[in-house]
Order: structure tokens, then sequence, then C-alpha cells
């Protein structure tokens, strides 16, 4: 008689269960690769939790490429090596980080291809040269059976429990994939990611954990992820993937794929599953790689990763086999390097400075480094907290880092090549440059010097904030004419700029310079102010000159040019264009109440407090009168009509990279409409706006229920045809 078997799986657990995977593996696909889930979390998770469940009931039918197995697995004393079974090349590295580093690659291409020029141009691709470490993913059947480093080359580690966390990695393939094949690519940390993991590494050091660190970069902390033995913590760092090449791959005469190009291979590595950077793009011949660096040298600052420069292949699978090796070096490949960004120099001197607003700044000195494409001699440390928890001191090896137009600044200290035991950083009680005590209010992280314009320092940078391109600007009145102009007492405060001369002339008199006035007619003036001028250092009379005619022509301003440049605290260009729109008249500003200052957009209650308490005092007043009377206009205009707020009240946080629109231009068309763009998302966000590779703003999105637009869907919201 047949008994039946009470522990055979039933029929449609079975298929539920294939079901629940490939469901699953599809949304994972949609949510970690195209960032574009179609169900939300929690609906994921329902169905995560029931394919648990039924495994937990079935545990013989438990397989590695379940969705369930990312995390899992127990710690490891080590990790097991692993020989590549074709080797992970290295890439020659263009170091020429001029346009010359493309045309030195396609030159020896042609040469070594014998091409002459009569021949057409090479066809290439180029890529990102992604900042992370190298991996090897493994498919036998289908399914991930090994994750491997780099290592030498020949020989890397099994780091599979680890790189299984990673959601954008597929852990099985469709049907159509090969029975073998070795993905090669980059892991890499985003910098949202790694700034997030920072943060959280910061508030469990603050609570007292003491094992835990903060990571110097997102490549270090990618790095270290990777080869955490406790796959546990690995799961807890969020980390990402981009393939870029093939290792060992079933050949086509055993049923395997035969591709043509590089191209091809990525496009069908994409139908599987893979990330492909969207950066990846099909050229030729040297121009098309030198605008592609040109034009990802120029995206570099802005994408969600970090990157070191750009990779050119020949794309001609035949072709490159043509070219073949040179020892563990393809041919048909180089790196062309953007300039680092990071660089090792020493700390020579740690010196505090006076800004603007009395803030004062403590600088690290530096032995002159090239980074970020400049020689680097002044790294900021931003205030107290920040030198004390980096704790730079003078003498230190120190990492410096420059992004774009950003100030540099100390990244971290190596403690081991530290000498000796150099004082640790404190801040001065008293202003360096005036003597006046420095103060640190409850609850802010500067440190102020409370000698206002009596503190000669804080008069220099008023002066070059006005008298900057964006303020009224004054060309040629750099800082170490205005560095001389104040410690002789030439000019205290602004309107001395053009009364050059007077004080000392109205004490040799006698009179105050008010009475001056009345006796220096046009000509007299000019006399006065060439011959103070003459006294200084490295000032020629052409200069002198060029420099009154740059006073006079700076006469003929803007409002919001005039408002930006008196340096009220908080009151930015953006602001000061808000507030010219708002009260059209400088009179109305300066009697506006705080409800008052309130109802213009971008003014909230610090600004706006800010302002009433500049104007209230009667030397700021003084000021300005002073500046009208030596000849400063500018246009008036009546009270704006209220502007087109169809936006107003809505926030708006962008994520990726558009297609046509710049962050920058889309912020600006956001609050133009009135609306305004936040940083992160939350309950109160009224839109995510998501472009190409968005980060886990998008995912946060999609949790909260927060809508999301494409560029299409935020221009209509702009015109005010969707809502
Ligand atoms: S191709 C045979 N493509 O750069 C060519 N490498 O030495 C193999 N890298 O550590 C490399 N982005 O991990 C290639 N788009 C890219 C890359 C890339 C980053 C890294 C790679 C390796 C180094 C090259």
């Amino acid at each position: 008689m047949h008994t039946p078997d009470l522990f055979a799986p039933l029929p449609d657990d079975a298929a539920r269960l294939a079901e629940l995977r490939q469901t699953l593996h599809e949304h994972a696909h949609r949510y970690y690769v195209e960032d574009a889930p179609t169900i939300p979390d929690a609906e994921y998770d329902r169905l995560f939790k029931e394919l648990q469940a039924l495994e937990a009931a079935h545990p013989e039918w438990l397989t590695p490429d379940s969705p369930t197995q990312r995390v899992g697995g127990n710690a490891l004393d080590q990790f097991a090596p692993v020989r590549h079974a074709v080797p992970m090349l290295s890439i020659r590295t263009e170091t020429d980080t001029t346009a010359s580093g493309a045309e030195n690659f396609d030159a020896r291409i042609r040469r070594e291809l014998g091409l002459t020029e009569a021949d057409p141009p090479v066809q290439y691709v180029a890529e990102p040269k992604f900042d992370g470490l190298a991996m090897s993913l493994r498919y036998e059947q289908g399914v991930l059976v090994q994750a491997a480093t780099r290592g030498d080359g020949e020989t890397g580690e099994d780091v599979t429990q680890n790189i299984r966390t990673i959601g954008q990695i597929p852990l099985r393939l469709p049907k159509d994939a090969p029975v073998v094949l070795e993905v090669r690519g980059e892991v890499y940390m985003r910098r949202d990611d790694f700034e997030t993991l920072n943060e959280r590494q910061r508030q469990k050091i603050a609570a007292g954990a003491k094992r835990e660190k903060t990571f110097v970069n997102p490549r270090n902390a990618a790095a270290g992820a990777v080869r955490q033995l406790d796959p546990a913590i690995a799961a807890q760092r969020p980390l990402s993937f981009f393939a870029y090449g093939l290792g060992e791959v079933t050949p086509p005469e055993a049923g395997g794929p035969s591709f043509e190009t590089h191209f091809d291979l990525l496009q069908t590595l994409k139908s599987w599953g893979f990330p492909v950077s969207d950066l990846v793009k099909k050229g030729q011949g040297a121009s098309d790689l030198i605008a592609y660096y040109e034009s990802i040298g120029a995206q570099r600052d802005s994408l969600g990763f970090d990157i070191d420069g750009v990779v050119y292949k020949v794309n001609s699978l035949a072709l490159q086999r043509q070219l073949g090796f040179v020892t563990r070096e393809p041919r048909w490949a180089v790196a062309h390097k953007f300039p680092a960004q990071e660089m090792l120099t020493t700390v020579l001197a740690i010196d505090v400075q006076v800004g603007r607003t009395g803030k004062l700044t403590p600088v690290a000195k530096l032995a002159p480094v090239f980074v970020g494409g400049v020689t680097v001699t002044n790294a900021t440390l931003h205030n107290e907290d920040e030198a004390r928890r980096k704790d730079v001191r003078v003498g230190d090896r120190v990492i410096v880092r420059r992004a774009g137009d950003v100030i540099p600044e100390v990244v971290s200290v190596l403690l081991d090549k530290r000498v000796g035991e150099p004082e640790p950083f404190t801040m001065p009680k008293t202003c360096p440059v005036c003597g006046s005590a420095a103060v640190r209010e409850e609850g802010e992280a500067d440190h102020r010097c409370t000698g206002g314009l009596f503190c000669s320092a804080q008069r220099k940078q008023a002066i070059l904030h006005f008298a900057q391109r964006r303020a009224v600007e004054v060309e040629g009145l750099g800082d170490k004419l205005v560095d001389q102009l104040v410690d002789r007492d030439v000019v205290r405060t602004l309107p001395d700029l053009y009364r050059l001369g007077w004080r000392a002339q109205a004490e040799v008199l006698a009179i105050s310079q008010e009475q001056l006035a009345t006796e220096l007619d046009a000509a007299k003036r000019q006399e006065l102010a060439l011959s103070t001028l003459a006294e200084m250092d490295r000032m020629a009379v052409l200069s002198a000159q060029n420099l009154l005619d740059a006073l006079q022509k700076s006469k003929l301003t803007t409002l919001p040019r005039f408002l930006f440049g008196l340096g009220i605290r908080h009151v930015g260009e953006a602001t000061a264009k808000e507030l010219a729109r708002h009260f059209g008249k400088l009179d109305a500003i300066m009697d506006a109440s705080e409800e008052q200052l309130l109802e213009v957009a971008d003014v909230g209650p610090i600004v706006a407090q800010s302002i009433r308490a500049f104007f209230e005092q009667p030397h700021n007043r003084e000021v300005v009168e002073h500046l009208r009377a030596c000849g400063l206009t500018w246009p008036e205009g009546e009270p704006a009509e209220r502007a087109p707020t169809h936006l107003s009240g809505k926030t708006f946080v962008l994520t990726g990279t558009l297609p046509t629109m710049g962050r920058d231009e889309a912020k600006a068309l956001i609050e133009a409409a009135g609306g305004k763009v936040a940083g992160s998302v939350s309950k109160k966000t009224s839109y995510v706006v998501a472009g190409a590779e968005a980060g886990s703003k998008l995912g946060k999105a999609l949790e909260l229920g927060v809508p999301v637009l494409d560029e299409a869907g935020l221009q209509a919201l702009l015109q005010g045809v969707a809502e």
C-alpha cells in the first residue's frame, strides 16, 4: 500500500514558492538596478516574509539563489583564496591630465593596428573609471556561486557572503544567460550612502562605541565592507555595483554567447540584470575621447559616486584580440585619470582667520601640494569641534581634499606618521587680530570675535565683500590693497573708499570731513585720492587712476548688488534679489518690520531678524547715508506685484541627473514659482524629482508614498498644467 509522504511539499506551496522568488527577483531588480520600483516597500516586505515562512516550513527547498539568502552565513576567520579562471588584468594609466592623454592612446592604437591617415577613425567605448574595487562574479547555471576580489590578479579572495548582500547584484540570471559566466565590475559606495553611513558611525561614536570609526572616503568604506568577515555587518554597509567586462564565459562553440563589440556585451549584461552605467558611451577617434573626458570631468562633482578618471576601450572585440596584451595590461584599453582630488601633505601651522562677520576659522597652513588641479597651501578646519574631531596638529601628515570649486579641507590625519606629541589645537580666547574677546554662543559651532568693525580683519573682509564682482564691483581692489588701506587708516568704513585721503586732510586742516566736503571740488578730490593711493606699496600712477575709474564706475549699481554688498548676515545674493524685488526701494527695506520682511519669499525669522538688527544700528544707517552722499545710486522700482506662486507651500527634493535640466536650474525654476527645494525626503515633501542614477531618496519617497516626478512631470508642474 502506498503511504503518503507527509513531508513531501504540496504542489501548491512549490508553485507559490517559485512564483514568490521570481516576483521578488524582479522587484529587487527594479528597486536596486533600475531605481524604478513598482510596488511599495511594505508590499515587498510582505512577499519577502511569505517566502521566508514557506522556506522555514520546507528547509529542503532552500537554494542559495533565493532572495532570502542575501544575508546569511556565519562570520569567517579569513577569506578563502580564489584562483581566477581568467586573470583580472590591470590597465595602463595615462596620467597626462590634458586632452593629449586621449590623443596618445588613439595614436598608439592606430600605430599598432597599422592604420594610416587614410583609414577611418577607430571605434571606441568610453566609460567612467569608477573609484571602488574590482570584483569578479561567477555564475554557474545562472546562479551566483562565487564573488572574488582582484587580489594580485591571479588569486583573489572569496567574498561571496558579503557580495550577496548587494541588492544590485543579481543572485540568479535569466534563462538566456550562459552556463558559465564571470562578470567583472566595480563595487563602490554612492556618495549619499557614504554620508549616511558616516553619520551613523558618528552617532555610534558619540554614544560611546569604542571600536567604531568614520570612513575617509567612499572607496575606503566600500573596501572595508567587502573585506568584512561578518556578513551581517557587511549587509549594513550600502554598496553598489557597475559591470564593465567579462572573465570566463562558456565559449560560443559550447553554446555560449558571441559578441562582436564591447558595447553589445555591456548591453547584454544589462539585459541579464547587471547595472551598467548610463554614462558609458560609444565614440570614434581621438576627438570623441577628448570630448568625453571633458564632459565627464565637468560632471564629476555632481555625480552620485566618485570616479577618478575615464577608461577608453577599443569597441571591436576582434580588434581587441588583434591588439592583445603587454605583460599584464591589455593594449586595447587605457585609464585616463583626472587630477587627483586627495593628496598627502604636511601641516606647517594652524592659523585662526577672522571672517567678515567675525567668525573665527582655524586654517591649516600646508606644505604646497597640487590637488584638484591647483596648488593648495591652506585648508579649512571649519571650527573648533571639527579641528578637534580630526585632531589635526602642527607637523602632522594629512590627506587634503579639493573637489571642484569647494574650498580645500583636511580629510584626515595619518596618526601613525605623527612625530612626538604636538599640542592639540585650541581656539584662542581672544581675537588674534584685534584682541577682543572671542565667544562661542550657546548652541553655535563657531567662535566669533566681538570686536565688530573695531576689528580690522572684519573691516577688511567687509570692504572686500562690498567690492567683489557679485556685489558693487570695484575692479582692481584686491586684498593686498585693502590690507594697506585699512592698516594705514585711510579706509575705516565703506564710504571711505569714495573719500580717499579725506581723513588725513581733515585732520591737517582741523575740520570735519563734512566741512572738507564743501571745500573740495571734483578736481581736488581726484588729486587727493591719487596722491593718497600713490603712497601705497606697488601702486603706480596708472593703476591708481584705474582704481579711481573703477570706483567711479561702481557708483552706478543695482539695489540687489548694493544690498548684498552691505554684508548683512544671512543676506546672500538670492535674498538680496528677493528683497529688492519685493520692496522696490532701499528705504522701504530699511524701515520694514519683521512681519513685513517675513512676507518676502526666501526670508524666514532668522533672516528677518538679522535685517532688522542691521538697520536698527545707527552706524549702519549712517554708512548707507554716506554711501549715497558719495554718489552711489541705483534704479529703484515699485514694490512687486505678488510673484507667481502657484507652487508656494510645495517642497521638492531633487535626486539623480535629469536629462536636460541642471540641478541648479531646476532649483531656480521651482523657487521662481514659489516652491522650496529641500535636501532630504520626509512626510512633508510634496514631490521627489528623480533623474538617472537616482539614489536612496527615491526609495524613501516610495516608502513614504511621496509622488515622484521625472523631468517632464516637473516641467508640467512648473507650467501649471498638472496638479
Ligand atoms: S576595465 C582589462 N573599466 O580600474 C581591463 N576598469 O586597472 C580591466 N575600473 O582596478 C579593467 N572603472 O577595477 C575597467 N570602466 C572600467 C573601470 C575599471 C574602474 C578599475 C578596475 C581596476 C582598475 C584598472
